[in-house]
């Protein structure tokens, strides 16, 4: 599993909770932290190397738990991985989007997101076979900086939740996506800005259902009787920073963070793409 730092964690907290024999590889791409902003290419580049990590570190399934990632690389993932080296992808919109459509009311959802995730389109195309259903989108790109500082309440997280928010408040909608990993770290907040008849969907678990569901389906669940999973965490970044937040917002399961070992970096050498 992999994001561009603490967000994805608010996936892997789920999918731990739903599938505690599952061993988990996580890594957070801290050095290259915010994914949003970047342009597309740049966000593809990124991802295929962590992912490729990844696959050489032996995992059997790549989950990607940042919807900036999910919407830049998920159909070539899903080529390179899952056709070519038969290593399952499970990502985080499919799953979100169909959890707002079941539960909206008026038909009315709004979506947070980053820039990269809004202007991919990626929800609305999710959303286009629902009948009945606007999608309303906004970008929020301050929320990532805060909960990657671990700045989760206070005057400074309410003040821009009630500017970030504005716009999807004004559309009267009944249902909100949060769709970056790392606003299920905001939610409280969030949750008061936007009033108690909004219902806020995160992917976390949804997603942690499609992993089940995918591991079931190719036969590739944990032996109830194999070892105690021992999980492993790297970040790109400072791996002390982030073994403080991820304890915070993880749990206990986080034990020593190892600084990865590769550097995926934001602009390739030459013209190549990797894929
Ligand atoms: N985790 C990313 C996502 O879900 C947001 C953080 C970033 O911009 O890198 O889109």
């Amino acid at each position: 599993m992999f994001d561009s730092g603490v967000g994805g964690l608010t996936v892997a907290r789920a999918v731990l909770d739903q599938l505690p024999g599952e061993q988990l590889l996580y890594i957070g791409d801290t050095a290259n932290t915010p994914y949003g902003p970047r342009p597309v290419q740049e966000v593809r580049r990124l991802a295929l190397t962590i992912m490729d990590e990844l696959v050489d570190s032996g995992v059997k399934m790549l989950v990607i738990a940042c919807n900036t990632a999910s919407a830049a690389v998920l159909h070539d993932a899903r080529s390179r991985y899952t056709r070519g080296k038969g290593v399952p992808v499970v990502e985080v919109i499919h799953p979100a989007a169909r959890a707002a459509a079941r539960v909206t009311r008026n038909g009315r959802i709004g979506l947070i997101a980053t820039q990269g995730t809004v202007d991919s389109n990626a929800y609305d195309d999710a959303l286009a076979a629902v009948p009945g259903v606007s999608l309303f989108s906004q970008a929020c790109p301050r929320f990532v900086e805060l909960a990657e500082r671990g700045v989760t309440t206070g005057p400074d997280v309410l003040a821009t939740a009630e500017e970030s928010l504005a716009p999807v408040k004004a559309a009267d909608v009944d249902t909100l996506i949060l769709g970056c990993t790392h606003y299920p770290l905001l939610a409280g907040p969030i949750s008061y800005v936007m009033g108690e008849d909004v219902t806020l969907v995160t992917s976390s678990q949804e997603t942690a259902k499609d992993v089940y569901r995918e591991l079931a389906r190719a036969d590739l669940l944990r032996a109830p009787d194999a070892p105690t999973p021992r999980h492993e965490f790297r970040a790109t970044g400072d791996p002390d920073s982030f073994s403080v937040l991820a304890r915070r917002f993880l749990g206990p399961e986080v034990g020593r963070v190892n600084h990865a070992e590769f550097a995926p970096t934001p602009r390739p050498a030459s013209n190549e793409d990797p894929a």
